[in-house]
């Protein structure tokens, strides 16, 4: 039986300035994002010193309306978890610095998260009374099989228990949401390019064109092959060869050809995930799947992988799909419960490259 606890979750790896207060690992009191996509959308990509300075603007705000929304002060916070990798360094640094004072400040425990471990915990709410929630109806069950697909990660994992995990495969260069983005630059729609991939895909024929998958490990994964081939399916559908340049297929291609595209590497690269995820099941037979990661929100992906696993999968809601500081507050509950150490809020260190 778990004590009545209650964890403040930062995070600031890339351009969400986020926090949350979670209770017991699986009630959610509060949740709060800022978001500086607009400031990068004209850039076509993430702008790290812009996202850092946005980071020092929203913090305070953030973890302040995170408290308040979760009827809180700080005499009712047990610890505070932040994300310290992986990342961008700067967007990392105000996150981290900004624990480790209030660590001090307040004195409460302070706990180093991983991040991409944290979008895996996004699954162990169950509960909440704010609104516009969906939250599955229980907490996944050990063996659990991890198919984490977020902008920087591709992998998978079979969690045994708690911090108690296989890492069974893992992209051998780009994830599949850059694959989403880099797909979404050739045809030319804005950043960030994974959901406006996904609602082109809607309009289009996802048969329309044979796409290549990588031959890799057995649950490895490969991306940037895909991405090339796309490239060079745009090109020769305007009747260019490889030389033209990327930058104009835009403005050549017409929207049908579009969303053909669209809707042909997403099937691909959806199917590339799932087959492996298939395999996996077949081989270890966890008691539950659980997808992480902003690919996670991909509709396909879902769509996908009930039909092809033989056990009701609970997705997690579309908003602690992308970055959440509610992922990090859950996991630190975890690492509360599970007496993992604590960090030195004098020292503790930003880890961008940090893996699982
Ligand atoms: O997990 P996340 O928010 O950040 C990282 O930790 O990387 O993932 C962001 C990635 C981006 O590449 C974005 O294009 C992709 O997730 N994404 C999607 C969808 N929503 C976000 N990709 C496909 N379909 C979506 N609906
Ligand atoms: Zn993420």
């Amino acid at each position: 039986m778990l004590l009545v606890m209650k964890v403040l979750g930062i995070e600031t790896s890339c351009d969400e300035t986020a926090a949350a207060v979670v209770e017991d690992g699986s009630r959610l009191l509060s949740n709060v994002v800022a978001s500086s996509m607009d400031l990068h959308a004209q850039y076509g990509g993430v702008v790290p010193e812009i996202a850092a300075r946005s980071h020092i603007e929203a913090i305070l705000p953030v973890i302040h309306q995170a408290l308040d929304d979760a009827s809180c002060t700080w005499d009712d916070i047990d610890a505070i978890a932040v994300t310290y990798g992986a990342g961008l360094g700067g967007s990392l640094l105000i996150g981290v610095l900004t624990a480790r004072t209030l660590a001090i400040a307040h004195n409460k425990p302070l706990y180093a998260v991983n991040h991409v471990m944290g979008h895996v915990y996004a699954n162990f709410l169950t509960a909440t009374s704010l609104p516009g929630f969906t939250m599955p109806a229980g907490a996944p069950e050990f063996p659990m099989l991890a198919i984490i697909v977020s902008g920087g990660h591709s992998q998978l994992a079979l969690f045994r228990g708690h911090f108690d995990y296989d890492l069974l495969g893992r992209t051998q260069d780009d994830a599949i949401g850059e694959a989403f983005d880099k797909v979404a630059k050739i045809i030319g729609l804005p950043y960030p390019g994974g959901p406006n991939v996904s609602k082109a895909a809607l309009s289009g024929d996802p048969q329309a064109f044979p796409l290549p998958k990588a031959k890799v490990g057995k649950y490895d994964f490969s991306f940037s092959g895909l991405k090339t081939a796309v490239l060079r399916l745009a090109q020769a559908e305007i009747g260019e060869d490889y030389n033209f340049p990327s930058t104009k297929l835009p403005e050549r291609l017409n929207d049908a050809q579009k969303n053909d595209i669209a809707a042909s590497f997403q099937r691909v690269a959806i199917e590339t995930i799932v087959d492996k995820a298939r395999l996996a099941f077949d081989e270890f037979a966890p008691r539950s799947v659980v997808i992480a990661g902003g690919v996670a929100a991909n509709q396909e992906l879902r769509r996908q992988l009930t039909e092809a696993l033989p056990l009701p999968i609970e997705f997690p809601d579309l908003k602690l799909c992308t970055d959440n500081g509610a992922m990090i507050a859950t996991l630190g509950c975890f690492h509360v419960l599970t007496g993992q150490p604590v960090a030195d809020p004098y020292a503790l260190d930003i880890a961008p490259n940090l893996s699982m």
